[in-house]
């Protein structure tokens, strides 16, 4: 990213989400999501596409895990690069806390954003952190997670910006700041196969174009070592269906603390 300024792939998946069919639930406030997204959107126009129907199977996926944790109950919720994604308003239940980690710049204009707009999100903590430098597990206890209770911790587009061993290092201190069995919903790159390399030369080359560059491509494969690595087990691929895997959707739970490998 570039110093400063906030994320335009952020913008930009916010836009083609308010063309998306939403998971509802009987909570939350689904008209608070669309002001702000609005907001946000105003100016972009997304083309139809491979990407358009990629952030729609995304969004689809992580709705999902979001609307089925606070369901179950989930006591907070974790969103690691929140951007513009306005779940925390859309999937608001009241008893359950949100902590919202981006960059300092993007969080920054959405914070003046939901302040115009009037938007009351006064159950979500807002963490400002450069992953690539801040301590995260620090940021977020300060913020006042609990780390004896149950999250949900979201991961979702934001791999791609950052080096494999800047992901590793904040899915390992999500894990640290958790109780085994917590979940942990990531989007990964798609394998090769299923991307194919002129779309996967197209994408780079667009969010370069954005001031946003492509830093690595963690196909699902590596990523379940990765997460290994980092305390976190993919759920059992039996459970996955073998597309939802292909595409990089991928849940784990956090392991019980003996079986964590050191981390630098
Ligand atoms: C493509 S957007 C995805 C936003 C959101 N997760 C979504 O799906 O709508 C990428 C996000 O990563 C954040 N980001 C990029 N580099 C970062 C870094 N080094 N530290 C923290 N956040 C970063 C940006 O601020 C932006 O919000």
């Amino acid at each position: 990213m570039k110093d400063g300024v906030a994320s335009h792939t952020a913008r930009s998946v916010a836009a083609r989400r308010l063309t998306h069919e939403r998971l509802p639930a009987d909570y939350g406030d689904p008209a608070a999501d669309l002001a702000l997204s609005r907001d946000v959107a105003a100016g972009l126009e997304p083309a139809p596409g491979r990407m358009h129907d990629y952030i729609r199977a995304r969004t689809a996926f992580f709705d999902r895990v979001v609307v089925t944790a606070v369901n179950d109950g989930v006591p907070q919720v974790v969103v690691g690069a929140a951007g513009y994604d306005a779940r925390s308003l859309r999937y608001a239940r009241p008893g359950v806390r949100w902590f919202e980690v981006d960059h300092p710049a993007t969080q920054a204009d959405k914070l003046e954003r939901l302040r115009r707009l009037g938007i009351d999100a006064r159950h979500v903590r807002f963490v400002a952190a450069d992953f690539r430098v801040d301590a995260v597990a620090a940021a977020l206890r300060d913020a006042g997670l609990d780390p004896r209770e149950p999250a949900l911790f979201l991961f979702e587009g934001i791999a791609v910006y950052l080096d494999k061993a800047v992901t590793e290092s904040v899915l390992a201190q999500f894990r640290e700041v958790t109780v085994p069995g917590s979940t942990l919903a990531i989007s990964v790159s798609l394998t090769s196969a299923a991307r194919g390399s002129t779309a996967r030369a197209r994408f780079t080359e667009s969010v370069a174009a954005m001031g946003e560059p492509a830093r690595s491509f963690l196909e699902p494969a590596e990523a379940a070592q990765l997460l290994a690595r980092a305390g976190w087990q993919l759920d059992d691929r039996g459970q996955q269906s073998g597309r939802r895997t292909a595409a990089g959707f991928l849940t784990a739970r956090a392991v019980p603390a003996p079986s964590i490998p050191l981390h630098p």
